[in-house]
C-alpha cells in the first residue's frame, strides 16, 4: 500500500480499556487537547461569563451567548480551506439546565426567561475557522470572517415539497416559507458539494401544551406519533416564553421542526434550509454517497426505538464543476424506507417521490396519503408504519464505507425490544431487552447504493468478551471476541479512515445496564476484524463528532455533557475558577505527527 502501509499493519496502537478516570485517555503515543469549548467567543469579544450564568444569566449573557460557541457539541464536520487552515461546523444538540445552573432540579424546576434565552441561544450549530499550529495542533480563530452561529432562533428557509403546505403555515409565518431556529441538531453529513446536512432530532422536547384541546384531528394524530407535547418541555421552558413553542398557541410550528438541515459552511450570508424532500422524523444523520450514474443518495435514521431507516435518492446528478448548481438537488427524488428480511436480504420501500412541483402517491398508500400526498413528507413516520419497513432499534449514525462500499448503522440499544406490548426480536434487531446495541453491515445490490434491494450481516453485537449472559457478549461478524478485547457498547457515532477503519464513538457505556463505565472511542479493522479502544471521556459525557482531517493527522471528537447523570465532574478542569464542566471538541494527534490511524 501507500508509503508501505498494508491494511493489516494499520491501528498498532495499543487499546485502552474503559474506566472511569475524571479525564480523557488515549494511547500511548497519542497526545489530547481541547479545541474549542462552550462558551469561547467566536468574534473578538469576552468569553461567556460562565459563573455569572451559573448564578442567574443577565440578559448580557444572553447576547454573548449568541456570539459564542453553543452547549452539548455532537457532529464535527472538518471543511478544508488551505493546507493549514480549515472550517469546522459542530452541531450544538441540546442543553443540560442542571449543570448549567445553580441548583436547577430536572424533576422540579422551570427556567428564568434569561435560563430560556440562554438554552435557545446555546443550542443550534457553529461554524469555526480553525488554523494549524507549529506543533501540529489546531486552534479556532476569533473573530474569523467565517465564523458563525446559528441557534434555535437564526431564520431557516424551508424547501422542497412541504414548502407551503397548510400545515406548515404559523401566525409568524403565514405562507410556510421560513423558520425560527433550528434545534436538537444530533448527528449531520457533508455533500459533495461541500455543505453540511444537519439533523433536526429530538425536536419534540422544546414543545409544551395540551394535546386534547387541539381540534384538528390529523394534526392531533401526527403530533402523537411524534411525541408532541413532550414533558421535558419543563427543563427548557421555550414555551412558557415564546407562543411558538406552545403547541395550543401556535399547533404548527412543530411540523417545521424534525428535518435535515442543509447549511453553507464558506457563505455566512446563505441562511440554513430545511430540505424537506428528505423526510420528517428524528433524524439522527444525512450521510451522502455518490452513485456511478451522478445521483446522490442520503442515507438517514430515526433515532428513537422501534423506528426506521431511511434513504432519499434525488433526481438529478451531481455537478462537480459548478458548486451552486447542486443547491437544490436534494428537493427532487425519492424517499425510501428499509424492510430487513431474516435470509439477510432487505429491501428499499419507496414512500413517496418528489418531481419537480409535483408529489406523486404511493398508490400503496391510503388516504389522507392519496389525496394529499405532501403527508408522506411531514408524517413520514405514519407513511412508513403503512408499508411494512422494519423497526429497529434506534437507528443513529449509517454511514458509508468508500473503502468496503458497504454502509455501516449503528443500533444504539433498545431495552423493551421483546417486552410484553412491544415487539419482539428478529434477524436484524436479535436480542430481547437489547442494552448494549448491535451493527449493521449494508451491502446495496452491485454495490450501487440507488439500488432497491440488498444483503446484510450482523457487524457487531455489542458487550463484554466476558459477559456470561449471551446478551451482553461481544461478536464480531458473528465470532465471540477474544476476552483481552475491550468491551463496547451502545454504539452511536461512525467516522472512516482512509483505509476503510470504522471509528465508533459510544453514548451509553455509562449506564449501570451497560458497562458503568466512561464513554470511548473504538476501532474496527475491517481486515482483522480487531476491535481495539482509542480513546475514553470524562465522566457522564457521550462521545460524539469522530472526525478526521483531511491529511489524517489529526482526529476531531467532542466530549459531550460531561457530568451528566448525576456523574461528578467538572470537567475540563482549566484552572480558570470555573465551576461547571463544559461539553468541548477535544483533537487528537500522535506525538511523532504521523496519520492517526498508523
Ligand atoms: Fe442525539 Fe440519537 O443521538
Ligand atoms: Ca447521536
Ligand atoms: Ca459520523
Ligand atoms: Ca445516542
Amino acid at each position: 500500500g501507500e508509503g508501505g502501509i498494508t491494511p493489516t499493519s494499520s491501528l498498532s496502537y495499543k487499546t485502552i480499556y474503559p474506566n472511569n478516570e475524571d479525564r480523557v485517555v488515549v494511547p500511548e503515543g497519542y497526545r489530547v487537547s481541547i479545541l474549542i469549548k462552550w462558551g469561547d467567543p467566536l468574534d473578538n469579544g469576552e468569553p461567556l461569563n460562565w459563573n455569572r450564568v451559573y448564578e442567574g444569566p443577565t440578559t448580557e449573557d444572553v447576547e454573548r451567548q449568541k456570539r459564542c460557541f453553543g452547549y452539548n457539541a455532537d457532529f464535527v464536520g472538518f471543511f478544508k480551506l488551505t493546507s493549514d487552515r480549515a472550517l469546522l461546523v459542530v452541531n450544538h444538540e441540546y442543553t443540560n439546565p442542571e449543570l448549567m445552573f445553580r441548583g436547577f432540579d430536572l424533576n422540579t424546576s422551570t427556567p428564568t426567561r434569561e435560563q430560556a434565552d440562554l438554552m435557545l441561544h446555546a443550542h443550534g450549530v457553529s461554524v469555526v475557522e480553525i488554523r494549524r499550529k507549529s506543533d501540529g495542533s489546531w486552534e479556532y480563530v476569533k473573530g474569523s470572517p467565517f465564523n458563525r452561529r446559528i441557534t434555535g432562533d437564526t431564520v431557516c428557509l424551508i424547501s422542497g415539497p412541504a414548502m407551503g403546505h397548510r400545515l406548515m403555515k404559523t401566525s409568524y409565518d403565514p405562507n410556510g416559507l421560513l423558520v425560527y431556529g433550528t434545534l436538537n441538531n444530533c448527528a449531520a453529513g457533508k455533500t459533495p458539494w461541500g455543505t453540511v446536512l444537519t439533523c433536526e432530532e429530538n425536536f419534540h422536547s422544546y414543545f409544551g401544551g395540551d394535546l386534547s384541546s387541539i381540534s384538528d384531528d390529523l394534526v392531533r394524530s401526527i403530533h402523537q406519533r411524534y411525541g408532541v407535547p413532550s414533558r421535558r418541555a419543563r427543563l427548557y421552558g421555550f414555551h412558557m416564553y415564546y407562543d411558538r413553542f406552545n403547541i395550543n398557541r401556535e399547533p404548527n410550528e412543530a411540523f417545521r421542526f424534525g428535518w435535515v438541515v442543509e447549511i453553507d459552511p464558506y457563505d455566512h450570508t446563505r441562511p440554513p434550509v430545511k430540505r424537506t424532500a428528505l423526510g420528517r422524523f428524528k433524524h439522527e444523520a444525512a450521510t451522502t454517497v455518490v452513485a456511478n450514474d451522478g445521483r446522490v443518495v442520503v442515507y438517514m435514521g430515526d433515532d428513537e426505538r422501534f423506528e426506521y431507516i431511511y434513504k432519499f435518492v434525488t433526481k438529478g446528478k451531481y455537478n462537480p464543476l459548478n458548486r451552486t448548481a447542486n443547491f437544490g438537488l436534494l428537493d427532487e427524488g425519492t424517499l425510501y424506507v428499509a424492510k430487513f428480511n431474516d435470509d439477510l436480504t432487505g429491501e428499499w420501500i419507496p414512500i413517496a417521490t418528489v418531481d419537480g412541483n409535483r408529489v406523486i402517491p404511493n398508490p400503496n398508500l391510503p388516504e389522507p396519503f392519496q389525496s394529499d400526498p405532501v403527508l408522506c413528507f411531514i408524517n413520514t413516520r405514519g407513511a412508513a408504519d403503512l408499508l411494512g419497513a422494519t423497526k429497529m432499534d434506534r437507528p443513529e449514525d449509517f454511514e458509508w464505507n468508500p473503502i468496503t462500499k458497504s454502509v455501516f448503522v449503528a443500533l444504539t440499544y433498545n431495552e423493551r425490544r421483546g417486552q410484553s406490548g412491544y415487539p419482539g426480536t428478529d434477524k436484524a434487531n436479535p436480542r430481547p431487552l437489547n442494552h448494549m446495541g448491535h451493527i449493521i453491515e449494508i451491502k446495496e445490490q452491485n454495490n450501487d447504493p440507488t439500488s432497491t434491494r440488498f444483503t446484510w450481516v450482523m457487524a457487531m453485537l455489542c458487550g463484554d468478551p466476558r459477559a456470561t449472559d449471551e446478551n451482553r457478549k461481544l461478536y464480531i461478524y458473528g465470532q465471540p471476541a477474544k476476552e483481552t478485547t475491550p468491551a463496547i457498547s451502545a454504539p452511536d457515532n461512525f467516522a472512516f479512515d482512509k483505509l476503510g477503519n470504522v471509528w465508533i464513538a459510544t453514548d451509553g457505556n455509562p449506564s449501570p445496564n451497560r458497562l458503568a463505565k466512561n464513554d470511548g472511542v473504538y476501532t474496527l479493522n475491517v481486515y482483522t476484524k480487531e476491535l481495539k479502544m482509542f480513546l475514553s471521556g470524562a465522566p457522564g459525557c457521550e462521545i460524539c463528532g469522530p472526525e478526521f482531517s483531511e491529511d489524517y493527522k489529526t482526529f476531531f471528537c467532542t466530549i459531550q455533557h460531561p457530568g451528566e447523570d448525576g456523574a461528578n465532574t467538572r470537567w475540563p478542569y482549566l484552572g480558570d475558577g470555573v465551576v461547571v464542566p463544559r461539553p468541548s471538541v477535544i483533537q487528537v494527534q500522535r506525538e511523532d505527527r504521523k496519520e492517526v490511524y498508523l
